[in-house]
């Protein structure tokens, strides 16, 4: 790997700048910035083919067959809908793989480890096939190397990989945090019965085999659950949407047709509109059979950040996904976000010279709001005017880069969980790692305790949930309404002499904040100059989930 000479250049003293420059930016010379990732490139190894040999049958595109459409006449094949996914694209995030180049510029002799560890759930086919091959899938072959194992690594979960997820372990601890469980057999699971198996084993040797398995959350699981260990040993649990799920309303299983998978809501059974999708599932051989319970695979969260920001340096990106297709991924996952919670003002009124507001959010996600990578945030932004229209009272503004703006101290203080929110301070949901010294940080292996979570439960929630040793909330103690599926927040306000107001209140949503930007510029890596480079000039706005108004 071709490597650079980081230059000290000494503290520049009295920047005029008015963002403060961390010691950090100033002392090193960064590297240039990661070069574009190579194109895709069609790969058949041992246990995985590329997405593109999928695309010969399961990719209706524009040949006029009609397999793999909706009642509307639309694509919602699984490539088309699945290519332009944060899944598809996982090991082509320059956040991710930012992160990644750091960790091992902190840890150069754990190299190898860290190589392993951060290819498994974000390039997995390249990444297991490399435990017994060489060379390895480092950092330097996953961003620019042309083996197999880098290319089939670069197709992100890919469909040959998560189709030959076996039924092992799943839903134990021995399969999160990457513990799947993937063979040599080349069998293809999937929800249908009875699937036609020639073409497939005739065309990539891969036989389609219907499964159960393959419909549970469980799958899921496998990398939606990352367990760290911390440098004193102690369990930190970075992400657990499983696990909330689990401790849930949405998990009924087991009793048949109720409840919702992890599938039943990012893999929907019908078009948007709630129409059910009954297609044939290839396009060759022509002429099979209609099947019902069809799925999209839009596989759609929240980071629309992201995928606006893939759109707008697609050529950086390489994977060959045109900007409106990623672009339409984004306003999906606007859709998406509209239904995570309502919000409501459950009560207002004016007491002398002060007012009180109490908003309630209700959260209709199947985990925690927000969930996955702990970035995540959701906030409450609060504006009150008078009937001239004159503003009264604000909390969780914010300025056009994304930054939340009337914080009285350090976001820190400001923004700790409470059940009154007054002038100067801001209700944020979100979860907080730090480091031995307490301090946030971005990096896994740096991780050292959950200093706050206060993210809105999911409906069903249970304190006394076998696995809430590892969900439990931190930071609401005291906080009666704090509860399953809801928080409501009063804030407390004077009322300047106004005697009618109107208050708005939404509940907003930002996948990267600025100060995880902020934090990754301090890197210096080829991959976070990069990275940097590109997040800075793209709309970081947030986005609003849900919002309400009153007169009171
Ligand atoms: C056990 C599986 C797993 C492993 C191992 C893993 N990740 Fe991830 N990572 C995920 C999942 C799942 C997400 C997406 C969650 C979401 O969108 O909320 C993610 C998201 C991220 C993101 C946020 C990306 C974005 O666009 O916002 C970064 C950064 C990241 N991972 C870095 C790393 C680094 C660095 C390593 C190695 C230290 C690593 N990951 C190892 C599963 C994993
Ligand atoms: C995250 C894992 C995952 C990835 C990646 C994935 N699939 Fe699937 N696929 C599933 C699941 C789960 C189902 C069943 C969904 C259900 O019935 O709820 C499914 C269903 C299918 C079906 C049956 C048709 C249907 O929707 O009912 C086909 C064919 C299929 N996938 C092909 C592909 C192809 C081709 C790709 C690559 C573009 C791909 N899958 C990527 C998990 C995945
Ligand atoms: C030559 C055409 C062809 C190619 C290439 C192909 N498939 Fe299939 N696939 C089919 C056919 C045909 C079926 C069965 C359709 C039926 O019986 O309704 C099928 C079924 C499936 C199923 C559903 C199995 C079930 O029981 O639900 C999955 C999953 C699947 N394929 C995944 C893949 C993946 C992943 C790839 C790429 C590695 C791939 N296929 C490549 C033609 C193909
Ligand atoms: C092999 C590991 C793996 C498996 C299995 C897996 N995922 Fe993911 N998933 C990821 C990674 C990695 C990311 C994040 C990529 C990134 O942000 O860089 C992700 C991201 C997501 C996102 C966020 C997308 C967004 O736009 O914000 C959703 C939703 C998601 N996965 C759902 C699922 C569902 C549902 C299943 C099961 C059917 C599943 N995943 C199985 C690894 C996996
Ligand atoms: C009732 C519907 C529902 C169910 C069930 C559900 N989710 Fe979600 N999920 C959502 C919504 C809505 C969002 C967007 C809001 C958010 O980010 O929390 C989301 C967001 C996500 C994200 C993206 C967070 C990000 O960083 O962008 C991931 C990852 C995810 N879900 C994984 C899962 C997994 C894994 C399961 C099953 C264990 C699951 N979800 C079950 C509705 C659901």
């Amino acid at each position: 790997m071709k490597g650079w000479v980081v230059v000290v250049v000494g503290v520049l003293g009295g920047s005029c700048s008015s963002a403060p420059v961390s010691p950090d930016a100033a002392v090193f010379d960064a590297p240039p910035p990661l070069p574009a990732l190579p194109e895709p490139k069609a790969v058949e190894t041992e246990q995985f083919a590329s997405s593109t040999y999928c695309a010969q049958c399961h990719l209706r595109g524009d040949g006029g067959s009609t397999a793999m459409s909706d009642a509307a006449g639309d694509d919602v094949s699984p490539i088309k809908m699945w290519r332009g996914s944060m899944m598809a694209l996982a090991a082509r995030d320059p956040f991710y793989l930012a992160v990644f180049e750091k960790e091992i510029a902190e840890n150069p002799a754990e190299q190898e480890e860290i190589e392993a560890l951060c290819t498994r759930c974000h390039a997995p086919a390249g990444s297991i096939a490399s435990e017994r091959e060489e060379p390895k899938i480092s950092f330097h072959e996953l961003t620019a190397g042309t083996s197999d194992n880098a290319a089939i690594g670069r197709d992100g979960i890919t469909c040959s990989f998560c189709h030959q997820i076996r039924d092992r372990n799943l839903g134990l601890d021995s399969s999160f945090s990457g513990g799947f469980s993937v063979d040599f057999a080349r069998k293809m699971y999937g929800p249908h019965a009875n699937p036609d198996p020639d073409p497939m084993e005739m065309f990539i040797r891969y036989t389609p085999v219907y499964s159960e398995h393959i419909q549970s959350s469980a799958l899921c699981a496998t990398c939606h659950t990352v367990i760290l260990t911390g440098l004193r040993g102690q369990e930190v649990v970075e992400q657990a949407p499983y696990l909330e799920w689990q401790n849930s309303s949405f998990n009924l299983e087991e009793d048949g047709s109720l409840g919702t998978s992890c599938q039943g809501c990012h893999m929907p059974r019908t078009n948007a509109d709630g129409t059910p999708i009954e297609t044939a599932i290839a396009k060759y051989p022509e002429g099979l059979i209609r099947r019902g319970r069809y799925s999209r695979h839009t596989l759609i969260g929240g980071n629309n950040f992201m995928l606006r920001l893939m759109a707008a340096y697609s050529d950086w990106v390489g994977s060959n996904i045109a900007d409106e297709e990623l672009l339409a991924n984004a306003g999906r996952s606007e859709e998406h976000l509209r239904k995570a919670a309502s919000v409501e003002v459950v009560e207002a009124s004016v007491q002398a010279d002060e007012a009180t507001v109490d908003v309630r959010i209700d959260n209709l996600t199947g985990h925690k709001l927000p969930t996955g990578y702990p970035t995540r945030r959701a906030w409450l932004h609060v504006t009150v005017r008078n009937l001239a229209g004159d503003l009264v009272f604000e909390s969780g503004g914010y300025d056009a880069d994304g930054r939340i703006t009337g914080l009285a101290q350090s976001d820190l203080a400001a923004t700790a969980h409470s059940n009154e929110i007054t002038t100067g301070q801001v209700q944020i949901y979100e979860q907080v790692l730090v480091d031995a010294e307490g301090t946030p940080t971005l990096r896994a292996l740096d991780v050292d305790a959950v200093a706050k979570d206060n993210r809105i439960l999911p409906k069903g929630w249970s304190e006394t949930h076998e696995q809430i040793g590892r969900i439990r909330p931190v930071g609401v103690e005291g906080d009666s309404d704090f509860a399953a599926g809801t928080d409501t927040v009063r804030y407390r306000f004077p009322t300047a002499g106004n005697t009618q107001l109107e208050v708005e209140a939404e509940l907003l949503y930002q996948s990267v904040p600025p100060a995880a930007i902020d934090a990754t510029a301090n890197f210096r890596t080829a991959a976070s100059e990069r990275f940097v480079e590109m997040a800075t000039q793209v709309d970081n706005r947030p986005i609003a989930i849900a919002e309400t108004t009153r007169l009171f």
